[in-house]
């Protein structure tokens, strides 16, 4: 059996249609199915949408619709949005779902039964964008002394409460048994600073318990707590359980164990503390194993302000997809900025890393290579052996020959940019082979046999970083596959070969007929 692959986004809230903040977890967490799919492995990508709490509550109680008729209305710009951006996912959970439902309360039930949960009274406040608590730890000495206090998250202001709830201790032996989790699993949580964040954390005292309930009669829409009638389930339990609930916890045993521990969960950093503090130790209380790595990406901001809905800053994608492209969008975030740091988002920007590397790379050396088979052989693919060799092949066959490697150990590291830039350098190094090579005059010359060799480098060059594109620019992959003149699609779900072993086999048949079509990226102004 392939090894096995599953991904997990975070369940996004469904009060405001999604941004491109939004947009770049799930192509991020697309690009990496998608490569473990390349790679001949069994993928599991699930996502799904946070249906529950004051925030979702709130957010229906304005548009005067019943929390459920509002999130049935919600998902939608969400799920239309994914299919914009070929995001290819497995599952799609709502938490409204009977199943989730089910599986959320039967792990509470666990717990409870089990004696984990203590009922107590919380002081302290609460922030409902980020439906987060927060204690007199987590305030400064001058924010505790002033009566309005803000969330350390969002810098919005935090309300006070003081209710009747079930308690999960976080502190003492749990805390060390993270910590060393943490030490002893440097994959755990990636990048490193995010990892050292979380570890800074854990170094302090915790505040002493997670509060996994909340009273109904202050928070009517969630999930009942099934040993006690009074409280609901707290949303962010009620949400981070949906990696477990998805795949089968608790009833199907074989599905879980087919499933868990997840390989990668991406999250945003704005969410580290939940999946890198409650979760594990969530999972911990259950008896459950971690999942192997906590993959946090950094935030597209518009100047330095985080991009969102409430500070009327976001940049809808689906706007910036009419205009340029999926898959302008889709290289744009995954090779503008190093995986892990803040992203400035401006249509300059896009646009000039659409002309640089879409335009001047990737879509002159398939137009220009395409053309050149069209006129001088037919629109056939040479046949290998009627093709003269030069050495100045070698610096193609090497950049080709090193591809499947480097790639596996960027995207091994989540190097998004390291991986791209590998493909253009060999893309851009053949449209320079080109220039050098000047076909034309050898077809001037009938110098068939070279003029073969020439259009043959350059074919498989196109062949291999095509394959090579596709986790990325999936749209733009499977057309530049077809114009190489292959039937099926560059992907089949059945298909277990590596990637190596792809390249290695894919190969062109002697004769092999392209389909020219339209150029694939013609250069922009800006508009
Ligand atoms: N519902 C919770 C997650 C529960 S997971 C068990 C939540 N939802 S959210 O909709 O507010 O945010 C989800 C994710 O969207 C963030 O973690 C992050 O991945 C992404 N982003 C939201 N705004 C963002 C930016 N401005 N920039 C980049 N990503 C951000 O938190």
């Amino acid at each position: 059996m392939a090894n096995r692959f599953y991904i997990t986004t975070p369940l996004y809230y469904v009060n405001a249609p999604p941004h491109l903040g939004h947009a770049y977890t799930e192509i991020v967490s697309d690009c990496l199915a998608r490569y473990h799919r390349l790679n001949g492995e069994e993928v599991w990508f699930l996502t799904g949408s946070d249906e529950h709490g004051q925030k979702i509550a709130r957010a229906a109680e304005s548009a005067r619709l019943t929390p459920q008729a509002f999130v049935d209305q919600m998902i939608q710009p969400f799920q239309t949005l994914w299919r914009t951006l070929h995001v290819r996912y497995d599952d799609f959970i709502r938490t409204t779902e009977s199943r989730h439902i089910r599986s959320v309360q039967a792990a509470l039930q666990r717990l409870f039964d089990a004696h984990q949960l203590v009922k107590s009274i919380y002081t302290g406040w609460y922030c409902v964008p980020c439906e987060t608590y927060w204690t007199s730890t987590d305030f400064s000495a001058e924010q505790l002394a002033q009566s309005v206090k803000t969330c350390a998250n969002c810098q919005r202001p935090v309300e006070a409460l003081e209710e009747e709830g079930y308690d999960l201790r976080l502190g003492g032996e749990a805390q060390q048994w993270l910590l060393h989790h943490l030490d002893t699993h440097p994959e755990f949580i990636v990048p490193e600073t995010r990892r050292n964040e979380v570890r800074s954390l854990l170094e302090r005292p915790l505040p002493e318990v997670l509060c996994v309930t909340r009273p109904v009669r202050r928070v009517g829409w969630g999930i009942p707590a099934p040993f006690d009638a009074h409280h609901v389930v707290y949303v962010w339990v009620d949400a981070l359980l949906n990696y477990i609930s998805a795949v089968g916890f608790p009833d199907d045993q074989q599905r879980l164990a087919h499933w868990w521990p997840a390989d990668v969960h991406v999250i945003g950093k704005d969410i580290l503390r939940h999946h890198a503090i409650y979760w594990p130790m969530l999972l911990h209380a259950l008896g459950l194993e971690l999942p192997h790595t906590i993959l946090a990406h950094g935030w597209w901001t518009v100047g330095d302000v985080k991009m969102s809905k409430s500070r009327g800053n976001a940049v809808d994608p689906q706007a910036v997809v009419a205009e340029y492209g999926v898959d302008a969008l889709r290289y744009f975030v995954l090779r503008e900025v190093p995986f892990g740091h803040d992203g400035v988002f401006t249509e300059e920007a896009l646009v000039k890393r659409f002309n640089a590397d879409l335009a001047n790379d990737v879509g002159n050396l398939h137009f220009r290579t395409l053309t050149m088979v069209e006129k001088y052989t037919s629109g056939r693919i040479p046949s290998a052996h009627q093709c003269e060799r030069s050495p100045a092949d070698e610096v193609l066959a090497r950049l080709r020959q090193a591809l499947p490697q480097t790639l596996e150990r960027a995207m091994a590291r989540y190097d998004f940019v390291a991986a791209l830039e590998a493909i253009l350098v060999a893309m851009n190094r053949a449209n320079k082979f080109i220039e050098e090579q000047a076909p034309w005059t050898v077809a001037a010359a009938s110098h068939t046999a070279r003029l073969h060799g020439i259009l043959w480098q350059l074919l498989e060059t196109l062949r291999v970083t095509t394959l090579t594109l596709w986790p990325f620019i999936p749209h733009a992959a499977e057309r530049m596959w077809q114009a190489l003149g292959w039937a099926e699609p560059l992907w089949q779900a059945t298909d277990q070969r590596t990637l190596a072993q792809r390249i290695e086999t894919a190969m062109f048949h002697d004769g092999q007929r392209i389909q020219k079509g339209q150029p694939l990226f013609p250069r922009r102004e800006l508009t």
